[in-house]
């Protein structure tokens, strides 16, 4: 609810300052003392000091503390002290006291105060209460700045259809001062809506929802596939093309907004972008190339998550190109991470190989502002992580990944097992569900 009420923070925080200002007028007027003036200033000083030490994500960092205090209490005193001298000095002072009074009333709230007071109606919603402004780590726009260069640690729990990201999962990481990420793909919209209320009850802190776009439907190659499947005394699900359940999924975020959507598998169409952007909803969408980040970009995405070919499971590729056995071209993460950036200053999230402080630093001095980690994750008890796949991700001498299409027709790397080996060259780029 309190996400709708965004656009208001500036003049919540307009109102709150005018209040301020009057009550000083007030305190000049009925005492005429300068210790009321003194009063009021260590009031206001006070509530600064205890609303930093219990808001926002902790911090160790002094300099954000101060910055957070500074934030809080500035255009307060201004407004009360100014609201007491109006009482105290003669009718020049007095105007030029109110002149500058109204100048900042104006000025304040569209700029640090009103950003601050944008962070904490977005986080105290679900009942926390940090008003914390932390220092930006890259705020290259500022309707970004605030979902994720405010984590305390700068990592994204990547979504992971499947059954990996829980609930459990999504609010540990977000509890822990990452960004917790729920996984849409191949949920019903309750399902979905259900996982959503999972993590609002279990957690204050901001998540986001992944959905999968829905693309072209392609069956070529797909029964025949399927034959060699049978030959080979396999038995395969029969192949399955629907849209995921998309526009039931998109209405339900419309309806119930959570703070962030990120897309796979295509570009958001810019309709889809705005009306979640007008529920207060930031868009991210995953892209694998600097042509589908310029795409993107071009629909008025918030920020791109940027997707190496190192990255576990599927490849966001926009189109699955069937000439291609990665179905597009296939960039290492910091190389894509700087070639993304020389064409958008967009916020981006790195994602693809990264399970260690020495990987995220290396995409932050990239130019992410986050790094997104999937296979890391799957080894955390909150994970819903099969068990043969958890031994094989703990199994130091597991075999090499590897590209394939053999598993859903889409590409995507796995764990090397026979399966993958004796038929990915066969497999199509067709659908993909066209598995079971
Ligand atoms: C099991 C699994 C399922 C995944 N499912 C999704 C998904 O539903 N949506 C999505 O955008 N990315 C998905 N991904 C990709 C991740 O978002 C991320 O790009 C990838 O895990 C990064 O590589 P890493 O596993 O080496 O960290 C999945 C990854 C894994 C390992």
């Amino acid at each position: 609810m309190v996400d709708g009420l965004l656009p208001y923070a500036p003049a919540v925080t307009g109102v709150v300052l005018l209040a301020v200002l009057l009550i000083g007028y007030a305190a000049g007027r009925a005492t005429g003392r300068w210790t009321a003036l003194v009063a009021g200033i260590v009031v206001i000083v006070a509530v600064g000091v205890v609303l930093t030490a219990v808001g926002g994500p902790p911090t160790e960092d002094p300099a954000a503390e101060l910055t957070a205090l500074y934030t809080i209490t500035l255009p307060l005193l201004i407004a009360y002290v100014a609201g007491w001298l109006v009482v105290k000095g003669g009718w020049l002072r007095r105007f030029l006291v109110i002149a500058i009074g109204a100048l900042l009333l104006v000025a304040f709230p569209y700029a640090a105060a009103g950003q601050a007071t944008a962070d904490a109606l977005l986080r105290c919603d679900r009942g926390d209460a940090p008003l914390t402004t932390p220092v930006p780590r890259r705020p290259r726009r500022d309707s970004v700045v605030h979902v994720l260069t405010a984590l305390h640690s700068p990592i994204v729990l990547a979504p992971m259809a499947g059954g990996s990201t829980t609930p459990e999962l999504a609010t540990a990481v977000s509890e822990a001062g990452g960004f917790g990420f729920l996984a849409g793909g191949y949920l019903d919209a309750a399902t979905l809506g259900a996982a959503v209320s999972a993590v609002r009850a279990r957690t204050a802190r901001p998540f986001g929802v992944n959905l999968f776009l829905p693309g072209e439907r392609r069956d070529a190659g797909v029964a025949a596939y399927r034959e060699r499947l049978v030959a080979a005394g396999l038995e395969p699900g029969e192949p399955v093309w629907d849209d995921d359940g998309y526009p039931d999924k998109l209405a339900l975020l419309l309806a119930d907004p959570v703070p962030l959507v990120s897309f796979t598998f295509g570009c958001p169409d810019p309709e889809a972008v705005s009306r979640l952007h007008a529920v207060g909803t930031q868009v991210l969408a995953t892209v694998t190339t600097p042509q589908e980040a310029r795409q993107a970009v071009g629909a008025g995405v918030d920020g791109l998550v940027v997707q190496g070919m190192e990255a576990g499971a599927h490849r966001g590729v926009f189109d699955n190109d069937p000439a291609d056995p990665a179905g597009g071209q296939q960039y290492g993460l910091l190389a894509l991470l700087r070639l993304v950036a020389a064409t958008t200053d967009l916020p981006l999230v790195a994602t693809g190989g990264i399970v260690d402080g020495a990987g995220v630093a290396a995409v932050l001095a990239a130019g992410a502002v986050a790094a997104q980690l999937g296979t890391a994750f799957l080894a955390c008890p909150e994970a819903g992580t099969k068990p043969a796949h958890r031994a094989a991700l703990a199994d130091p001498d597991a075999p090499a990944t590897a590209i394939t299409r053999a598993f859903t027709g889409r590409p995507a790397r796995g764990i090397r097992n026979s399966f993958l080996d004796d038929h990915t060259a066969a497999a199509p780029a067709a659908t993909h569900r066209c598995t079971t």
